[in-house]
């Protein structure tokens, strides 16, 4: 078998399949797991990426609870994981008791990078770039009027000298006020427009041409206090606090503290059809702006002993264009949440953000997150065990009262008690 296929690109879907299902050997029945789609439909799926041989599914749910700058929300989840829905339901509930959570945001400025090497005089290319600045922003815009005429587009040049393994660079970063865009192909446009007209006032030579993922001209701040009493008392607060400091001084920590705030953004940002590379890759990114990978929140205790937990994380979401337009579910997400614009999507993705590392740290500063974990996990393990429709949460509630391990013979020999109690 040889998986070097010329002009697979080119095939039918259906021709697609036949030479997978021929490649690994695959069955009827796990072909017709291929054929049937959900909402998103084959056609549409085929136009989105390239070699589409289907589409694939996860859950998608909603946390309850929300109430951000004075409005509920209800929000809409895309996740793998057991216990992230519940976990934010439950946290956001417990930011009620200080009024919720409150946002801000910058304005939705992304960076476009352009490399600039072989220049003489670095310093002088640096003037000059500069001294050019509005005919560099005049071609920038001159790519995307629609964009401008929203009050959006290329706003500032700047102009940093990088020392590198192959010596000094000029790096101009062009910055661009995307709007409701998450804005990547609107900046990498303007900035392989505006390269040939830099190599002209400098002399250099231009290499790459694309947008910055460490997005930090585009961040959203999130704040909440919660009321010790919704906490279960002033020793959960030191410990949250605790824990906080834990994942402050250790980067080691920090990547699962952060993890767990990553669950929530995440999980609305495949609701909501965005690109969640670069969402991940701007938080970690920002989190290790200062040189050392630290933690994304701030957790503190106040003067009458409630917490107060802060956030600022880069968070580049659109809601025109991508799969956001095209995705019916990702539509559907953005009309559950009745959101105007990117910004707001974005500082409700932050508030997610700080609510869901809330509940993972408060779950772990008391009783530690198995036990949250348990129930669906006995679930899917007595399913599993052939269980099915309402023995699947017979067997996963015995397993857990009984206290034996959640596992798939502990399940089978509760599911054959079952079955022969019902036979008798
Ligand atoms: C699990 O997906 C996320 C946590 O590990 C986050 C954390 O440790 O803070 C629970």
């Amino acid at each position: 078998m040889n998986s070097r296929i010329p002009g697979f690109y080119k095939l039918s879907l259906k021709d697609r399949i036949e030479k997978v299902k021929e490649f690994a050997g695959l069955s009827e029945e796990e072909i017709k797991l291929l054929k049937e789609t959900g909402r998103l439909g084959l056609e549409t799926a085929n136009r989105m990426i390239e070699n589409v041989i289907g589409t694939f599914e996860l859950p998608f749910g909603i946390a309850t609870n929300f109430l951000i700058n004075g409005k509920d929300y209800l929000i809409p989840m895309v996740i793998e994981e057991p216990s992230v829905v519940a976990a934010a339901s439950n946290a956001a509930k417990m930011t009620r008791s200080g009024g919720g959570v409150f946002t801000n945001s910058t304005e939705p400025v992304m960076i476009a990078q352009i490399q600039l090497v072989n220049v003489e005089c670095p310093g002088s290319a640096r003037f000059e770039i500069l001294n050019q600045k509005q005919e560099i922003l005049d071609l920038a815009n001159k790519q995307d009027p629609v964009l401008v005429k929203l009050g959006g587009g290329a706003k500032d040049v700047e102009v940093r000298i990088l020392d590198s393994l192959k010596g000094k660079m000029v790096i101009i970063h062009l910055l661009v006020d995307v709007k409701d865009a998450m804005g990547a192909n609107a900046v990498n446009t303007m900035a392989e427009a505006v390269a040939p007209y830099i190599e002209k006032i400098t002399g250099g030579k231009v290499y790459l041409r694309i947008v910055s993922n460490l997005a930090d001209r585009r961040v959203v701040r999130a704040k909440t206090v919660v009321r010790k009493e919704a906490l279960g008392g002033e020793e959960v607060v030191d410990g949250i606090v605790s824990a906080y400091a834990f994942a402050e001084a250790d980067p080691y920590r920090a990547a699962t503290h952060n993890k767990g705030i990553m669950n929530g953004v995440i999980a609305v940002a495949l609701a909501t059809g965005q690109d969640t590379r670069a969402i991940e890759a701007g938080a970690h990114s920002y989190a290790a702006k200062t040189g050392k990978y630290t933690s994304l929140s701030v957790w503190e205790k106040n003067s009458e002993g409630d917490l107060v937990g802060s956030i600022e994380i880069p968070m580049p979401v659109g809601i025109v264009g991508g799969a956001t337009k095209i995705n019916p579910l990702a539509q559907l997400s953005l009309k559950i949440l009745g959101i105007k614009n990117a910004r707001e999507l974005a500082e409700i993705m932050g508030a997610v953000g700080l609510v869901q590392n809330l509940a993972a740290l408060k779950a772990l500063a008391t009783e530690g997150i198995q036990k949250g974990h348990m129930v669906l996990h006995a679930k899917n393990i007595a399913a599993m065990a052939g269980a099915v429709g309402e023995e699947i949460d017979s067997v996963a509630e015995l397993m857990i009262k009984r206290k034996v391990k959640v596992r798939v013979d502990n399940a089978k020999k509760i599911l054959q008690e079952i079955r022969s109690r019902t036979k008798s």
